[in-house]
């Protein structure tokens, strides 16, 4: 998008009064004439902005892109930048080659389709245009690399406060699912750039099911999945979703780095679904059965089952019903 296209964007996007021809045309130093052309050309790209008569142009729907969003966003440093492309392979591998090119901690990767989304345990994670949110965080935390698990209860907090925004009943799944009604709406991959000792960036992913596909969901996703408007009983848009996603993650993680992560656990702990039920995890070729207990200083979950406390670092949780 041309630079004075974004900009136009952007001033209509961070209000709801209409912004005038002229007064566009002045900030930018263009003609009346020239502004109109820009609005048509966004128009075409399927944005809706209207014209009312004597006042100037309102943006009438949904736009992702980054000067919007970064117009929007009430955050210090997450978001900025924000990079929202139209297709990449997936935003954590993108955000991950931008790190190793020296990118600050805050950017964040959007696109509207990835052609090789990731889940945890080699799992695909499709991203369909404007069904779905797909979106990675660059972080540079000063924290030893076995403490980076933390990252996804921390993110998995924020997810959880952010999108109970929209529709109530969302819970965590031990260590990185959204559920509703135990169906999946959202989950999160963090992935790390490590050498000893010291962490270089993290990525957080995170992927949202905003609105059900139209063609119905993929044949090859694992459990049942539910999406944000369903729940919420409205379409959701991936623009407000994103922006209350990343304002939640720059609140809870800047907490979790002056304050520890106790109370984020606390958190984590309030609003996961497996309370008091019975519980197996498939942890590397074998299933453990138990009730999930705890978690412990560093994220891991403690499992109560017949021969005592389990230790779980890793695995998927399955809750038995
Ligand atoms: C999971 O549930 O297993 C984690 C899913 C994480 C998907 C997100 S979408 C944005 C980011 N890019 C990826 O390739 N994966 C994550």
């Amino acid at each position: 998008m041309s630079k004075q296209r974004d900009i136009i964007l952007a001033r209509l996007a961070a209000g709801s009064r209409p912004v005038s021809g002229d007064r566009l045309a002045l900030e930018l130093g263009i003609s009346r004439a020239g502004v109109w052309k820009h609005i048509e050309t966004l128009r075409r790209q399927g944005i809706r902005i209207e014209a009312v008569t004597g006042r100037g142009y309102v943006l009438c729907s949904e736009v992702l892109a980054a000067s919007v969003l970064e117009t929007r966003l009430k955050t210090r440093f997450v978001g900025r930048p924000c990079l929202v492309l139209d297709e990449v392979d997936s935003t954590n591998s993108e955000a991950m080659r931008l790190a190793s090119e020296g990118a600050e901690e805050g950017l964040t990767v959007i696109a509207h389709r990835q052609t090789r989304g990731r889940g945890r345990l080699g799992r695909n994670w499709h991203t369909f245009a404007d069904d779905g949110l797909a979106m990675s965080i660059l972080l540079r935390p000063n924290l030893p690399p076995e403490h980076v698990s933390q990252l996804t209860l921390v993110a998995g907090v924020a997810c959880h406060q952010a999108l109970s925004n929209f529709a109530p009943g969302i819970r965590l799944k031990w260590p990185n699912d959204l559920l509703h009604n135990g169906r999946k709406l959202a989950g999160i991959l963090t992935e790390m750039r490590a050498e000893p000792g010291h962490v270089q960036a993290v990525v957080i992913g995170i992927g949202v099911n905003v609105r059900a596909p139209a063609n119905g969901w993929p044949a090859d996703i694992t459990q049942p999945a539910t999406d944000l408007s369903s729940i919420a009983g409205k379409p959701v848009s991936r623009l407000e979703t994103a922006t209350r996603l990343l304002e939640s993650l720059e609140a809870i993680y800047v907490d979790f780095l002056e304050n520890g992560f106790a109370a984020v656990s606390e958190q984590w702990w309030q609003a996961h679904a497996t309370s008091g039920k019975p519980v197996r995890v498939h942890d590397g070729g074998r299933y453990i059965t138990g009730i999930a207990d705890s978690l412990d200083a560093d994220g891991a979950l403690l499992l109560r089952t017949e021969n005592g406390i389990e230790r779980i670092i890793a695995g998927d949780l399955e809750i038995m019903t």
